[in-house]
C-alpha cells in the first residue's frame, strides 16, 4: 500500500505538488469513488486508478518464476512455425512474463522467467559475467588436461572462451561434466566439448546467479522465493572484472 500522490507521481502523471492538487480538486478515483484526502494508500497493483477517468498503468506486480524446461521445447513466449514452447508450461496469469535467456530446444533445465525487465536485462548483461552451473553428459571421459583447457579458455569462433570451472561430477564409460560458466554465447557449453573432443549429448542448467534448480521435477514451474529474488539481484548488480573464475 502506497500514498496515493506517491504512486501518480511515481506514475509520471504530475510532480508530488501538482498531484496532490489533483487529488484535492477531486479529479481522481480509486475503485470507482472520488478520493480527494490526501494521503490515502491504495495497493497500486490491485486498485483501479483513474485520472480524469483515464486508468494509470505502468503497474505490475513483478513476478519471478524458476522452471525446469524439459528438452523439446522453445525458450520463446510463442512460435509462429506452432512448435512447443515455455508459455505452454506456465500456468495463465495477468502479469506476461519472459524468458531470462536461452536454452536450446535440445537442453534442459533451470530457466528464470520474470516481467522484471531490469533484472533480467542485468542478468545478461555480459558485464555482469552472472555464473551459470551446468550437467553436461559428454561422449568418453574428460582428462585433467581437458578440464584444464575448459578452464582456461578454448577457442570458439575465434575468439577465446572466459575462465571457467569444470570437473567430472560422475565418471563411467559417458561421463558427466559440471561446467561453470559467466559469458552466454550460443551453444556454448556444447561448443566448448566439442571443442576438448567430448560432444555433449545431454545438458542441464542447475544454477544460475546463486539460484539452484534443487529437486523441481522437469516441466514443473514455481514462484522464486524471497531469498532467491534478492540472490538473483545481488549477482545482477554487480559487474565483474574479467579474467577471474566465476
Ligand atoms: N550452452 C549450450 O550449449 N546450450 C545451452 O542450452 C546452454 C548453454
Amino acid at each position: 500500500m502506497e500514498r496515493l500522490q506517491k504512486i501518480l507521481a511515481r506514475a509520471g502523471i504530475a510532480s508530488r505538488r501538482a498531484s496532490e492538487e489533483l487529488i484535492s480538486s477531486g479529479r481522481v478515483t480509486v475503485n470507482g469513488t472520488v478520493i480527494t484526502r490526501l494521503g490515502t494508500r491504495v495497493d497500486p497493483f490491485e486498485d483501479s486508478i483513474k485520472v480524469d477517468g483515464k486508468r494509470i498503468k505502468g503497474f505490475e506486480r513483478p513476478v519471478y518464476l524458476m522452471l525446469n524446461k524439459p528438452k523439446g521445447v522453445l525458450t520463446s513466449m510463442d512460435d509462429p512455425e506452432g512448435r512447443p514452447t515455455v508459455a505452454g508450461l506456465l500456468k495463465r496469469s495477468k502479469e506476461r512474463v519472459f524468458p531470462v535467456g536461452r536454452l536450446d530446444m535440445q537442453s534442459e533445465g533451470l530457466l528464470i522467467l520474470t516481467n522484471d525487465g531490469d533484472l533480467a536485462r542485468n542478468l545478461m548483461h555480459p558485464s555482469k559475467k552472472v555464473p551459470k552451473t551446468y550437467l553436461a553428459k559428454v561422449r568418453g571421459v574428460p582428462e585433467a588436461n581437458d578440464l584444464r583447457r575448459l578452464e582456461n579458455g578454448v577457442r570458439i569462433d575465434g575468439r577465446k572462451t572466459a575462465p571457467a570451472e569444470a570437473r567430472i561430477a560422475r565418471p563411467g564409460t559417458n561421463a558427466w561434466v559440471q561446467i561453470t560458466i559467466s559469458e552466454g554465447r550460443k551453444h556454448q557449453v556444447r561448443r566448448m566439448m566439442d571443442a576438448v573432443g567430448h560432444p555433449v549429448s545431454k545438458l542441464r542448467r542447475i544454477r544460475l546467479g546463486g539460484v539452484s534448480l534443487g529437486k523441481l521435477a522437469v516441466g514443473e514451474v514455481r514462484p522464486l522465493t524471497e531469498a532467491e529474488v534478492a540472490r538473483l539481484k545481488r549477482a545482477a548488480a554487480t559487474e565483474k572484472k574479467s579474467g577471474k573464475r566465476p
